[in-house]
């Protein structure tokens, strides 16, 4: 069982105690900061209105926006039709930067405009097409927008005119829910990388996908089944991350690419980027939103392993997972969602020195490379794009919310910066084809609204979240931390009030520091010499354990557990004993 003190730390996640990273408030609400961030906040509201106006006016309902042709590419679709003539005539796209872009407006506060596309989209969308689909992006995206709409259409704060939404986007979920399925009928239960729409999977379909196409389904059909009540769902999403982590090796390793069939791997090495990432991301997330005890515990292995086998000082290198011998030297740009992750850990020195590194090669490209070749200290021939990926400001936005350090804020303004000198054209935000000539390419993907812009937005204005809870999916979409999502908790640990949080002025929310992971490393520093090194000891707020709460105690290094206030006043670990 957990100790009570824990479980409340993951029911309240957005909520930390100041004392455990003090930072001078006084500095924080300095009227300096306030003005900084209300410029910021208006700069990044102008950078998502000038995408979201040109997608309108040049793409909708066209999937997404090509911003230097001023035209439209229906890549949802796209992707998966190398001949283009085999998409439907007349193919009018499925609106996706539309969908894409509902929870930012929310977030933003333009409840007109939200209703406006809800509404547009319960008439207009339709998944009866003959198109074959990507299974990962097409539910992070489409499956994950439309479930996180129908949840802000309907949320208390009520946002939508009363009787105009009668729950179709949970209708259209249902659909799209229900298109997937013929996708786990595999003999493994693992999913296929690719389905049809309308006709299922196709003949002589591809067997091989990867461990974030299998391992990152939870969250959306997980949700979709506590929303329809109706399992199916979330049994299929289970059953093919059960069969997955199954498959793991003695180092709790996983591999990147695999075969659906025979549940075999194809490609051995792997890391925390393309591939695999957001199976990592959904397991503690899946954790914080079920609650489901398995959950936490492949998590906490696999971020071990992770820790173990991939982490070079403040980098990640890939590793074979039979062995666990490092394989490629490479930065990748996905892998800076890492950092925010460790941040709903509570693993923050690790999470801020891995960000400072991505930070500093921002700052020496102007954006973040594709990929980098550290061994070769150069970027991968091919990969030099940046296609205005969100992950550094992700971690840098959760860094903020956990320390308050108006050093992210910087960080901040310099993204928003390097974006609009770059990338910013007339119709819209242009990827970078090559970091180093900033030479652009006609695409303005659908993630740069739904997660880049919204990252940067609440780095600046968080007010979305005061007295809410939320988890954002790997494409930002946020789903609430809900009791009655919550299997398997005594009841006593959840409380049956989720909204409310402590409202004093003093109550800061910010990243989820929950269950504390410490990886506990045995290094050998040579003749015969271990040192044990934890990775995420969190000290008390004073260095002689006193203490006044439980608040003002950190985690312990060597058993993990957070530290409580004894009744005489110092911190200690006796009362879970
Ligand atoms: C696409 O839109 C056009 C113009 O609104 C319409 O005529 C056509 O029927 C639509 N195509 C499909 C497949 O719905
Ligand atoms: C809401 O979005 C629409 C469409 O982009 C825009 O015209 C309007 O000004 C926005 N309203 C607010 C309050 O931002
Ligand atoms: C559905 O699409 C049609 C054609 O674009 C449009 O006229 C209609 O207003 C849309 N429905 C809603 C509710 O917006
Ligand atoms: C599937 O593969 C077989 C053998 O390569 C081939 O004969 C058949 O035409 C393929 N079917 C389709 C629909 O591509
Ligand atoms: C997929 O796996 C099945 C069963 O192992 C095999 O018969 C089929 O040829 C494979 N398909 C492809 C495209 O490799
Ligand atoms: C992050 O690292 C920098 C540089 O090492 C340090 O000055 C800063 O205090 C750290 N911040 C946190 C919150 O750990
Ligand atoms: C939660 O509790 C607070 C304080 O008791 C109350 O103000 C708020 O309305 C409650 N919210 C819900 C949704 O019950």
């Amino acid at each position: 069982m957990l100790p009570r003190q824990v479980v409340k730390w993951i029911l309240v996640f957005l909520v930390i105690s100041p004392s455990l990273f003090p930072v001078s408030v006084s500095e924080v609400d300095s009227s300096y900061w306030s003005a900084k961030k209300r410029h910021m906040k208006k700069k990044v509201h102008d950078m998502f209105y000038h995408a979201y106006e040109n997608y309108l006016t040049h793409a909708f309902p066209h999937d997404e926006l090509k911003p230097l042709s001023k035209s439209f590419t229906d890549s949802l679709s796209e992707l998966g039709n190398l001949k283009l003539e085999h998409l439907p005539q007349h193919y009018n796209g499925s609106a996706l930067t539309l969908i894409e872009s509902l929870s930012s407006l929310v977030i933003m506060g333009n409840n007109t405009e939200f209703e406006r596309a809800v509404l547009w989209l319960s008439e207009n969308l339709s998944f009866d097409v003959d198109a074959r689909i990507n299974l990962f992006e097409c539910n992070i995206r489409v499956l994950g927008g439309l479930v996180s709409a129908h949840i802000l259409a309907t949320d208390s704060a009520n946002r939508l005119v009363q009787g105009s939404y009668k729950n179709q986007l949970l209708t259209l979920a249902e659909d799209l829910g229900r298109r997937f399925l013929p996708a786990f009928d595999t003999p493994t239960g693992l999913p296929y990388a690719w389905i049809n729409l309308k006709y299922g999977v196709m003949e002589n379909e591809t067997n091989e996908t990867s461990t974030s196409g299998c391992g990152s389904l939870i969250l959306e059909m997980g949700a979709l089944s506590r929303l329809t009540g109706d399992p199916i769902y979330e049994s299929a999403a289970l059953r093919a991350l059960r069969r997955l982590w199954s498959m793991r090796s003695s180092l709790n390793l996983l591999g990147t690419t695999l075969d659906v069939t025979t549940g075999e791997w194809i490609e051995y090495s792997s890391g925390i980027g393309a591939g695999v990432d957001s199976f990592y991301e959904y397991l503690f997330k899946a954790h914080i939103l079920f609650g489901k005890e398995d959950f936490w515990r492949m998590f906490h292995s696999a971020y071990l392993a992770v820790q173990k086998y991939f982490r070079h000082g403040p980098w990640y290198h890939e590793a074979d997972m039979r062995n666990g011998k490092a394989t490629y030297w490479q930065l990748t740009s996905l892998q800076a969602f890492w950092p925010g992750l460790q941040v709903l850990v509570g693993d923050i020195a690790a999470a801020n020195s891995s960000h400072r590194e991505f930070v500093h090669v921002w700052k020496k490209f102007g954006v973040l490379p594709e990929r980098y070749l550290l061994d070769h200290l150069m970027l991968h021939p091919t990969e030099k794009y940046y296609p205005l990926r969100p992950e550094l400001a992700e971690s840098t936005f959760y860094l903020y919310q956990a320390t308050k350090d108006p050093w992210y804020l910087e960080v901040g303004e310099s993204i928003v910066n390097s974006l609009n000198s770059y990338t910013k054209v007339d119709g819209g935000f242009a990827s970078i084809r090559d970091v180093t000539t900033m030479q652009l390419e006609d695409h303005q993907h659908s993630f740069f609204l739904a997660e880049t812009c919204k990252y940067l937005y609440l780095l600046f204005d968080d007010s979305f979240l005061v007295d809410r809870n939320y988890v954002f999916t790997t494409e930002g979409h946020p789903l609430p931390v809900l009791s009655s999502w919550h299997d398997r908790l005594p009841e006593a640990y959840i409380p049956s009030n989720w909204t409310f949080l402590p409202s004093e002025k003093q109550a800061r929310r910010a990243s989820a520091m929950t269950l504390q992971v410490c990886p506990a490393m045995s290094l050998d520093c040579g003749h015969g010499c271990q040192q044990v090194k934890s990775a995420c000891h969190i000290p008390d707020a004073r260095s002689d354990h006193r203490c006044f709460g439980d608040e003002e105690c950190g985690v312990d290094a060597t058993t993990c557990r957070r530290r409580t206030c004894s009744m005489a006043g110092y911190c200690g670990l006796w009362l879970f004993i």
